[in-house]
């Protein structure tokens, strides 16, 4: 089976490339070729999930080709994103003496990506990383920008890093055995690019919306291809986020906090498309976003599936609360990246995000218990 290298991005200011791959796992050698220098040794970090899948397979390949290499597993799921997990691996890469001159290869969803590239933050003060995303919110977001975290009892990603890899190999190939919720938990983040940064990929989600969710994977490819380049773009501009890279964020602080007040139990994307329409309400309500693009917005996240309705075991004033923890929060006020139209957000003197009135926020989440998947509805 061929290899196919068909395009990268390179990522000058901080020297890491994004590679595109067919069917790597058929023909490894390439991409074996390619990460051969980052070590000595390569520890595959994936979830129980992916190592039957594509996990053993990769590290038989990589030993195949002389390559020395170990899968250490994590169980499935966002409440693993611990520090008790990360330390449970750090422990294994101790006892299997890995040290300085090693590489981490992450090998699956966001979960493991944001675990995986804290631990190569930290082990030995710091060891290459290989980013191998499966999940298209791995692809479309969570591999590129070098942020990565753990979670804890007071909220999400609160502890963690940036820090780049060396390499994130991207082959949509991998999507064929994700299930069409995850899938569509993608195109969440995909859908944020659009709202906050290019009106013209906005419109262009609209018109591909039936090849990308029937997984036609040349327009899969174009569609994660242009994601990357919208997030590097904002990422090689504020790599630490001290101002634009707030804009990433739209949708998030209302998502990180139903994530937590769910226990997890609802996934990234769902989260991100319930905050992005909850947040956008109240750009609305703040007067920044006209009610036509709200509406273009909801009904692009209904196009792609997405159920925009808060369940009402979600307490509003529990949901508010966990908000003021949110990281962007200033003396516990939460903020929001507010849209200002389809393919931009207010600047704010270049922080990209504000606080609202608290009256607008208890009414936005009032809104979001209502059935927005009747719409155009005429109480706006
Ligand atoms: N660091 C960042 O910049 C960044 C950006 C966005 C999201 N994130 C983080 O990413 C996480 C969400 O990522 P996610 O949606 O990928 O969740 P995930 O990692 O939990 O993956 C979703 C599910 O899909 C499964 N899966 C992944 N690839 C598969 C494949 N090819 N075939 C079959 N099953 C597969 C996983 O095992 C899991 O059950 C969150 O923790 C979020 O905070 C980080």
């Amino acid at each position: 089976m061929t290899l196919y290298l068909d395009c990268s991005i390179s990522f000058s200011p901080l020297h890491y490339r994004i590679d595109f791959y067919h069917d790597l796992l058929n023909s490894s050698s390439l991409f074996a070729a390619s990460i051969a220098h980052l070590g000595a040794k390569f520890a595959i970090v994936c979830n129980e999930t992916i190592a039957p899948l594509y996990g053993n397979k990769l590290c038989q390949a990589l030993q195949q080709l002389g390559l020395k290499s170990d899968l250490l597993m994590i169980k499935d799921g966002e409440k693993y994103k611990t520090r008790t997990t990360k330390e449970t691996l750090e422990n294994e890469l101790l006892k299997k003496s890995y040290g300085r001159d090693c590489c981490l290869i992450a090998l699956g969803g966001g979960v493991v990506m944001d675990l995986a590239g804290f631990i190569a933050a930290t082990f030995c003060r710091g060891i290459s990383l290989v980013m191998v995303p499966t999940s298209l919110l791995g692809m479309v977001d969570a591999a590129i920008g070098g942020k990565t975290a753990v979670n804890a009892i007071e909220g999400k990603n609160l502890i963690g890093t940036f820090y780049h890899p060396k390499k994130i190999a991207i082959d949509p190939y991998f999507l064929k055995t994700l299930i069409a919720n995850e899938l569509k938990n993608g195109f969440a983040e995909a859908i944020k690019y659009g709202a906050i940064l290019d009106s013209s990929f906005f419109d262009y989600l609209k018109e591909q919306v039936h090849l990308l969710l029937a997984l036609d994977l040349k327009e899969i490819e174009k569609m994660i291809f242009k994601s990357c380049q919208l997030k590097l773009q904002v990422v090689t501009a504020d790599p630490n986020e001290s101002g634009l890279r707030h804009l990433l964020n739209f949708g998030h602080t209302a998502a990180h906090a139903l994530e937590k007040v769910t226990n997890f139990e609802i996934a990234h994307g769902q989260a991100v498309a319930l905050g992005m329409a909850l947040e956008a309400y109240l750009a609305f309500l703040e007067g920044y976003l006209k009610k036509s693009d709200l509406l273009a917005l909801i009904q692009l996240l209904q196009l792609f599936g997405f159920s925009l309705k808060l369940a009402a075991s979600i307490e509003d004033q529990a949901l508010i609360h966990t908000m003021n923890a949110d990281k962007k929060a200033l003396k516990r006020q939460p903020r929001f990246v507010m849209m200002k139209e389809i393919g931009a957000a207010v600047s704010f003197a270049g922080s990209y995000c504000a606080t609202a009135s608290v009256k607008n926020i208890e009414q936005a989440v009032k809104w979001m218990k209502n059935d927005l998947c009747s719409y155009p509805r005429a109480d706006l």
